[in-house]
């Protein structure tokens, strides 16, 4: 693959596995990844996040039951022709324009042991010496896309670089927390020294959390364990990166923005709030059905 010249992050792994527990029922069938955000798939957002970001190449890494997917993102099926047929072409437009802009690969995760299993089964995908993971259960909304803003961060510091968010004393245990190593400047890159998966509060390093957008280094790949240490443990990617933190260095970035979370039931149903009060969407509407219900 040739990808442009001075773009500097040009791939991205989209880890889209997992088994969804959350989602039960509806995952039983439908890839949570495909549940719609008004009409269009959680993972049409990211794509177009990450193209406006610039990357080339996006790979997905799926399970085999989770094929729908790929084939979300492919053209040429029998529905995409009878729709031509049947005169829907334009309902198509907006997807078809992102697929130009973009190539898809996918590689498979037979067994879903962990975020940092999923990214190392994209190892023999990645070509470049740093590359983005972005993770289908953040979305955010925001003036300038995420990962472009963590492009140009990283433009500066050239090393592995995670998207860290504020969050409350009561919800710090549910994420990796960082310890910054400097001064923390919003919108700039800074030097970390530790990194907690899922810290008591009491042991919380700091407030910040990271979020799913990362930029890796390759090197990454050298400390992700193949196979699980023990039983009902997962393989972390936090783990990893707390590795890189000594050996080669890693940055945190506290991007601008609101994230989302629709890896649950309930940041689902706030997403589909947000985009339906988007300018362009059903705004007045929306905002009328409020006001009616009383709220
Ligand atoms: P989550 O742990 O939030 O997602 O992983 P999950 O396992 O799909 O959902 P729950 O927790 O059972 O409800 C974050 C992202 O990493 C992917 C998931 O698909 C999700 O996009 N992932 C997770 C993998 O690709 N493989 C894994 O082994 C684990």
């Amino acid at each position: 693959m040739c990808y442009s010249p001075g773009v500097m992050i040009k791939q991205a792994v989209i880890p889209a596995a997992g088994l969804g527990t959350r989602f039960l029922p509806v995952t039983k069938i439908v890839p949570k990844e495909l549940l719609p955000i008004m009409a269009k798939p959680v993972l049409q957002y990211i794509v177009e996040e990450l193209v406006q970001s610039g990357i080339e190449e996006i790979i997905l890494v799926l399970s085999p039951e989770k094929e729908s997917i790929f084939q979300y993102f492919s053209e040429g099926s029998f529905i995409d022709q009878l729709l031509d047929q049947r005169g829907h072409e334009d309902k198509l437009l907006e997807l078809r324009r992102l697929l130009k802009q973009v190539t898809f690969r996918r590689v498979y995760q037979h067994n879903p042991l962990g975020l940092g299993h999923a990214v190392l089964s994209s190892r023999r995908e990645i070509c470049t010496d740093h590359f983005a993971v972005v993770l289908p259960d953040d979305i955010i909304f925001s003036q300038t896309p995420c990962m472009q803003q963590l492009i140009r961060a990283f433009e500066t510091c050239q090393q592995t670089m995670v998207a860290l968010e504020e969050i409350n004393d009561e919800h710090i245990s549910a994420y990796g927390v960082v310890k910054p190593a400097q001064v923390v400047e919003v919108g700039k890159p800074f030097a970390l020294s530790q990194l907690v998966e899922k810290p008591s509060k009491k042991d919380a390093p700091s407030n910040l959390a990271v979020t799913g957008r990362y930029i890796l280094s390759k090197d990454i790949f050298s400390h992700i364990p193949e196979k699980l240490e023990k039983l009902h443990k997962e393989i972390q990617l936090t783990d990893a990166i707390a590795q890189l933190i000594t050996t080669s260095g890693v940055s945190g970035f506290v991007f601008e923005g609101q994230r989302v979370d629709v890896g649950q039931p309930i940041g689902f149903a706030k997403a589909n709030i947000m985009m339906a009060l988007q300018e362009g969407n059903d705004q007045a509407e929306i905002k009328s059905f409020i006001e009616e219900i009383g709220l």
